[in-house]
């Protein structure tokens, strides 16, 4: 592994096996063995659990990480991961268009990288999964999206993580009363406050 690689890496996972420990659970819930993720930087933790996932960023740094892929094929068998695994990496915008397929994807990944499901959803099968977390008003557009229905949540408790099915209508709740449109979530590009505050949401594509 290139030096760089393991220190974008160690960085990456200061909290050591958070990520791996949330995709676990993910892929524990989710019908998915192909992922897109868009905004991802080097959190490569998809592909220790997802047979191939595809990633996006347009990070400067990134390519370096990705183009080692001794490197990257190195920590995902760290952990325990696949063992031909299928990465890809596209440097690009995710908000321009993408060389992909459409209704491909069994997961759609998007967290702390903004909008996401509003410019890559067409690149996620129906039936599939959004993993989605608040940061950004990402989980907001979601939910005023009518290609999207909540199907969970992730919970975070003390490092580990579950998917909870159970009682989503308590989710999802502004504390405020407020109009949570488009327009007002590019206005702010800010969560939205909830009365319920899960680590992250799991929507299915329904149209
Ligand atoms: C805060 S980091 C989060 C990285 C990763 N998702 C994580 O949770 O560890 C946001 C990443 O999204 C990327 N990003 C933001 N907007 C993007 C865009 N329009 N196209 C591609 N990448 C983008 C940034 O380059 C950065 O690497």
């Amino acid at each position: 592994m290139k030096p760089k690689t393991a220190e974008l890496w160690a960085k990456q996972d200061q909290h050591q096996g958070d990520r791996w420990r949330l995709f676990s659970a993910v892929a524990d819930a989710v019908d998915a063995d192909t992922a897109l993720y868009p905004g991802c930087y080097v959190d490569i933790a998809p592909s220790f659990v997802f047979r191939s996932v595809t990633f996006v960023d347009i990070d400067r740094r990134t390519p370096v990480f990705f183009g080692d892929t001794a490197g990257v094929n190195q920590i995902i068998s760290d952990h325990d991961g696949p063992a031909e695994p299928d990465v890809a990496f596209i440097h690009a915008d995710y908000t321009g268009v993408l060389d992909l397929p459409e209704e491909h994807f069994g997961l759609l990944v998007s967290l702390y990288a903004g909008f996401v499901s509003e410019h890559c959803t067409e690149h996620l099968r129906v039936g599939g999964s959004l993993l989605v977390n608040p940061s950004h008003g990402d989980a907001a557009m979601a939910s005023i999206d009518p290609r999207y229905e909540l199907s969970g949540v992730v919970i975070a408790d003390s490092g580990r993580y579950r998917v909870d099915t159970t009682d989503l209508e308590g989710y999802l709740v502004p504390k405020k009363p407020q109009a949570v449109t488009v327009a007002a979530l590019h206005e702010t590009g800010r969560a939205i406050g909830y009365t319920r505050s899960p680590f992250a949401y799991l929507f299915t594509r329904i149209g």
